[in-house]
């Protein structure tokens, strides 16, 4: 029986080896994590994350061939397949500060398989790292052998939280890259024979380490860059009264564009676009490519732009000031059907707001308070390393208040800002909402999921991204 074992099991290696587990009821599979509360959520009734499918996945499985286990060691030593899915931050001092990625967790987890390992292993890289981490953690490794053979692959996660489990059992691809070697294949081979249980074939890539780590990094880029061209083109539609949706309708009918990923939005966020493309940026500047790691970082900056473009659109249209005004935020998430708040532009757009004095009110049917005060106390690039890995939070943000429910959170409010695309937030009562609000009572939607006519003859005064502006927006110009 072929044992896998994964350490990290965090987003990216809990759905992922559960779905392993699933189609391979032949391997055994254990998900090793430092954190004692993790491991015993994924034990409980309570699982740490929630996606959509994966409880059903997870007890399908879990005390057959799936175990959750803080015996990090045991279970490394044992294994013949080590995943390693641990968190790689963005640095926040030192060389590379605010780009680089700090691999320290790698690093750590890279000495202590040296230190246990006692038969050779096959080492796979699943946590997005930059290019040429494999070279690193092979010196590591093989510096510290003792006589074990290890072999390194890279085998990039390109799921999507909310549809991971769908994309994990109907992956677009399966990218392996290895060392071009006959022990390299051999042990790329062995990984594919892994996947082989459920995708085709003709769906697993192998490719050599390098074009598989820089494969991540460019897909997640250009990603992200799709979405800062239609946030691009959202501003001029605004300024020159096309529609967003209209436009990038039109534009995604060209087969070679296609349709997706092409929805206007107050900004991108997620543990993966910033953080990889920062990477990318880093990574060409140290190669001497200074005009390329513009390009990218362009990519960045309009994501900051479309949010602090919301952030004016709110303050300015309620007579340039919101300072002692209660604004409701609806949706904290970074996008629905996840209550991950890794860079999520909620962040960003409420401590925009909370500069400005406002008193905002935040209702997200996934995100617990806990969580909502912690993101907004903490630094830019704080997020990435865990909570329990972390010092104890700061103070708590006094100008917020959490709710359970939309109607309590615009209870009285002058403005409602929709920041996560939440199907709910596109059923419920606005009459109600408006009743229940100051007058003039604004909407703000950051998703583009209202009926903004609909909203307009109750009365409220809608801002939708990129769609043409009510007269009041018109005469109240955005602070530039
Ligand atoms: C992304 C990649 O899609 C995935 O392949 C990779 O493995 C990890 O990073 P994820 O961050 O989970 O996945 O979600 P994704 O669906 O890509 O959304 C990222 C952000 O872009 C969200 O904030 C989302 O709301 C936003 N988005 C997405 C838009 O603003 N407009 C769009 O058209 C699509
Ligand atoms: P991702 O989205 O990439 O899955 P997460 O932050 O959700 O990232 O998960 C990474 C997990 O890795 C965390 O639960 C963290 O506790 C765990 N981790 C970090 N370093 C180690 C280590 N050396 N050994 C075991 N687990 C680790």
């Amino acid at each position: 029986m072929v044992k896998i074992c994964c350490i990290g099991a965090g987003y990216v290696g809990g759905p992922t080896m559960a779905v392993i587990a699933l189609k391979c009821p032949s391997i055994e599979v254990v998900v090793v994590d430092i954190s004692a509360s993790r491991i015993a959520a994924w034990n409980s009734d309570q699982l740490p994350i929630y996606e959509p499918g994966l409880d059903d996945v997870v007890k399908q499985c879990r005390g057959k061939n799936l175990f959750f286990s803080t015996n990090v060691e045991v279970h490394v030593a044992e294994a013949d397949i080590i995943f390693v899915s641990v968190n790689t931050p963005t640095k926040t001092r030192g060389l590379g500060a605010g780009k680089a990625a700090d691999l320290t967790y790698w690093e750590s987890a890279a000495r202590m398989i040296a230190d246990v390992s006692r038969s050779d292993k096959i080492v796979v890289e699943k946590s997005t790292v930059p290019v040429k981490t494999a070279e690193a953690i092979e010196k590591i490794l093989t510096h510290n052998s003792k006589g074990v053979n290890y072999q390194i692959l890279s085998n990039p996660e390109f799921l999507a939280e909310g549809t991971a489990i769908q994309d994990l059992f109907t992956p677009d691809r399966v990218l392996i890259g290895g060392r071009e070697t006959p022990e390299g294949s051999r042990a790329v081979q062995t990984l594919k024979d892994v996947y082989a249980h459920w995708v085709p074939e003709d769906r697993i890539l192998t490719t050599n380490l390098w074009s598989a780590e820089l494969s991540k990094l460019a897909a997640n880029a250009f990603l992200a860059q799709r979405i800062s061209s239609v946030n691009a083109i959202s501003a001029l539609c605004e300024a020159t009264g096309a529609n967003v949706s209209e436009v990038a309708f039109a534009v995604g009918k060209d087969s070679r564009i296609g349709p997706k990923f092409l929805n206007a939005s107050v900004g991108f966020g997620g543990s993966c676009f910033q953080k990889d493309i920062l990477n990318l940026v880093y990574i060409c500047e140290c190669n001497g490519l200074p005009e390329v790691a513009n390009y990218w970082r362009q990519v960045i900056k309009i994501n900051d732009y479309q949010k602090s473009r919301f952030v004016n659109r709110v303050v300015s249209s309620m007579f340039n000031t919101v300072s002692g005004k209660k604004i409701a935020v609806l949706g904290f998430a970074f996008k629905k059907d996840t209550g991950d708040t890794r860079e999520t532009p909620a962040i960003d757009v409420c401590k925009g707001l909370l500069g400005d004095k406002a008193s905002i009110s935040i209702y997200d049917p996934q995100v617990t308070e806990e969580q909502i005060r912690r993101d907004l106390a903490m630094n830019k690039f704080d997020w990435d390393h865990p909570a329990h890995l972390q010092p104890t939070s700061p103070a708590a943000v006094k100008q917020v208040s959490v709710t359970w429910d939309a109607y309590a959170a615009a209870k009285g409010a002058h403005g409602v800002c929709i920041l996560t695309e939440w199907d709910e937030f596109r059923e419920l009562d606005y009459q109600r909402i408006y009743d229940n609000m100051q007058k003039p009572a604004f909407v703000f939607d950051g998703r583009n999921v209202v009926d903004a006519e609909k909203l307009r003859a109750i009365g409220f005064i809608v801002y939708s991204i990129g769609k043409p502006l009510d007269s009041w927006l018109k005469d109240m110009p955005a602070i530039a």
